[in-house]
């Protein structure tokens, strides 16, 4: 098994009355950028513990870079870069003492260890704030620091569990710059988010539901699972609008965004006329009404309301 390639079958993990990951087979190829993307409570955390080798599964078996997760799990640990969804780094220390720390945990020693960490300063482009405690950084100088801790051992699999939540935009693409730059240099990127505009930036995305993974593609595949095609309606009245709208002929599903209604109809073209005439009907104003292409976004909404209901004994 080669360098990078995360494998999994059947993983499993209940917790005393949680069957929180329910059988999830993955075959990642070195290289790849995988996200992972679901609710809260998908199961993302507990999928991502697994693989990192620090939580046991109750079934099922995974390996990373031909690690056995279970096995293997002291040497696993030191072979990937892990950044949990609530990393700690500490506060009173700077930002190089954080490195500094993470490095002796690592074992990274001598001269290698203040090479690799002017470089993950650069990299980060944390270098002018290195003497600046943590608890002092901005929240995206905080996640750009967890993720070099991450890297200190030069991990070539890279586990990252929601690592820009809560982070404003503009950090949150200069830390994807960040994970361009890793994904140039062939590591395995394996990361959860609840951002679609992140999913689309990766080579296969999961849909994890309940447990289980229930879609996986690319995002261009995802998004072609939408079936039918797309209307998007403002207005300042989205309640009366999506009423009307659910009950015409040829509409099969309303999605509200904000003041945006998005509307999955059979036929776009043949649909948008009746639309404007019952809402015209309606006294409804509408500010703006056009055909539009799904977005992943779309895609993953109706995916998870197609999915079966729960049933009893989850
Ligand atoms: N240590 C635990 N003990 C008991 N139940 C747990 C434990 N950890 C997670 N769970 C439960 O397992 C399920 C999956 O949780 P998990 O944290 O993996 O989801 P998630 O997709 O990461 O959610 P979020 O988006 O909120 O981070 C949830 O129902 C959660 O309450
Ligand atoms: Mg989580």
């Amino acid at each position: 098994m080669s360098i990078g390639h995360i494998y999994a079958q059947n993983l499993t993990k209940h917790f005393r009355h949680v069957q929180a990951v329910r059988g999830v087979n993955l075959d990642i190829a070195p290289g790849e950028i995988y996200g992972l993307i679901g609710p809260d409570g998908a199961g993302k955390t507990t999928t991502i513990r697994m693989l990192a080798g620090v939580m046991k599964p109750t079934a099922g078996t995974a390996r990373v870079s031909g690690f056995d997760v279970v096995h293997q799990a002291e040497k696993l640990r030191h072979h990937v870069g892990y950044m949990a969804q609530r990393f700690s780094l500490y506060g009173d220390l700077s930002v190089r003492e954080n490195l500094e720390f993470y490095a002796d945990i690592f074992g990274v020693r001598g001269a290698e260890r203040e090479a690799q960490i002017q470089r993950l300063l650069r990299f980060a482009r944390l270098e002018e704030f290195q003497d600046r405690a943590a608890d002092a950084l901005s929240g995206g100088m905080k996640k750009k620091l967890g993720l070099a801790c991450a890297l200190i051992h030069r991990p070539r699999v890279l586990f990252l569990d929601e690592p820009t939540n809560g982070v404003d935009p503009i950090s949150r693409r200069e830390f994807w710059d960040i994970l361009s730059d890793l994904h140039l240099a062939g590591v395995t990127i394996f990361v959860s988010t609840a951002y679609m505009d992140e999913a689309e930036r990766c080579s296969r995305v999961g849909l994890m539901y309940q447990g289980e993974i229930i879609q996986q593609g690319t995002p261009s595949e995802l998004r072609q699972l939408v079936r039918g095609e797309l209307i998007a309606i403002v207005t300042d009245d989205l309640i009366t609008t999506e009423r009307i709208v659910a009950q015409l002929d040829g509409v099969s599903e309303t999605q509200a965004y904000g003041d945006r209604l998005h509307v999955f109809v059979d036929d776009a073209a043949r649909r948008l006329p009746d639309i404007e005439r019952a809402l015209r009907a309606a006294n409804v104003r509408v500010t703006q009404i056009r055909p539009t292409a799904p977005r992943l976004h779309e895609a993953f909404i109706a995916l998870v309301k197609h999915q079966r209901p729960p049933t009893a004994d989850n």
